[in-house]
């Protein structure tokens, strides 16, 4: 029924050509030093048996308390630690157990197109039917009916890098007032990583959306540690409840001392996770310009980690991704893999920018090199 991820895919291509890797969305470089001390301390000090199954209380506290130096001591969006944060191993598990929760047979849920690829399989599993619009086309509306029961949101977003303003929440609050059965499947697992001084918007934060609003976190693609497996889920106390009863016989409960770690991480570093924007958005540039250069038709990115290149109308980018891992030496991913039917879908690929300086540009100068060779 699954077939496996586009992910594994190219990676395991990059692996066998020796070819670099700007396919899978990981970073090329580790956690903050805090986060890596914090981890051996755990593990010395013997935190190697299962955490509470809502997570570690630090960890959730360090969550809440991020909240509350982001959105202010008193603001509703600040999540309470005990009966709104569900720590999890990653947002993947995270959004699958969300989908359990809320799906049941012919319920319906809203995908905007191109997605993240585990959102289709995972409400197919929990008995829902996805039901699919394009991110790009403000008429997705028309898709919402009584039979919907989740509308997924992913901003900032995996692949396009665009990023929901305040407006555009504003108008799925305003939509969602005639369907309230509907909840909101908010993945922000990219959510530091806004650029150009654009603010970086939560479901939480939507006074109408709050009650009815799941939001996924990632806290590896927050501390560079995607490997870790640490995300969280945050719903109101009702939700938290229903998903709780599922997530136990999920997976119980997340890792301990990488739980630990994060939790202590937080704590001497509460700004980290401020500091991903400019981190990223350098990168972005870099990357961006080096492309631009080589005549590349580079698509604005205003978050995520991603960059998103058109090809020429007709491509299959299927077809042209492998192909460039052997012969530009150079794993990206395409984009067919992000919508359930890619018929009549502008042909395009995603590469990854959480690679150092000198990966970004020796990628680059591949692509470039490949390009000067092979003009349209
Ligand atoms: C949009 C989006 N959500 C969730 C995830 C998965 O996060 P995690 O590694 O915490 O499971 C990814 C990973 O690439 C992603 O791009």
């Amino acid at each position: 029924m699954f077939q496996p991820s586009v992910f594994s895919e190219m990676t395991a291509l990059a692996q066998q050509h020796g070819a670099l890797n700007l396919a899978q969305g990981y970073p090329e470089f580790g956690p903050p030093e805090e986060a890596v001390e914090a981890y051996r301390a755990a593990l010395a000090e013997g935190w190697h048996q299962y955490a509470p199954a809502a997570g570690l209380p630090a960890l959730r506290q360090a969550l809440s308390a991020l909240d509350r130096r982001r959105w202010g001591n008193a603001a509703p969006a600040a999540a309470d630690p005990e009966s709104e944060i569900t720590v999890v191993p990653g947002a993947t598990v995270g959004l699958y157990a969300a989908f359990l929760t809320l799906l049941q047979p012919c319920d319906e849920a809203v995908v905007l197109e191109p997605a993240y690829d585990s959102y289709g399989p995972a409400i197919r599993r929990a008995g829902g039917t996805v039901v699919t619009g394009s991110f790009a086309a403000p008429d997705w509306f028309a898709l919402l009916s009584a039979r919907t029961r989740v509308v997924v949101v992913n901003s900032p977003h995996n692949p396009t890098g665009s990023v929901w303003s305040r407006e555009d929440w504003d108008q799925l609050a305003s939509a969602l007032e005639s369907f309230p059965n509907a909840v909101v499947v908010s993945d922000e697992a990219y959510e530091w990583m806004v650029f150009d001084g654009q603010e970086s918007f939560s479901v939480r934060q939507v006074d109408a959306l709050r009650s009815r609003a799941f939001r996924i976190l990632s806290l590896g693609k927050t501390f560079h540690a995607t490997g870790w497996k640490i995300g969280a889920v945050v719903a109101p106390p009702n939700w938290t409840a229903q998903f709780r009863q599922v997530y136990q016989f999920l997976a119980f409960a997340a890792n301990t001392p990488a739980q630990k770690a994060l939790a202590s991480a937080l704590e001497l570093r509460p700004d980290y996770p401020e500091t991903l924007a400019r981190f990223f958005q350098d990168k972005r540039d870099r990357l961006d310009r080096a492309l631009r250069a080589g005549g590349w038709d580079v698509q604005p990115c205003s978050g995520s980690y991603f960059l998103t290149v058109r090809l020429p109308h007709g491509t299959d980018d299927w077809a042209w991704a492998r192909a460039r891992v052997a012969d530009a030496g150079v794993a990206v991913v395409p984009l067919q893999p992000f919508y359930i039917d890619a018929t009549g879908v502008p042909p395009a690929v995603r590469l990854c920018f959480a690679k150092n300086d000198a990966t970004l540009d020796e990628a680059a100068k591949r692509l470039n090199h490949w390009k000067n060779q092979n003009p349209l």
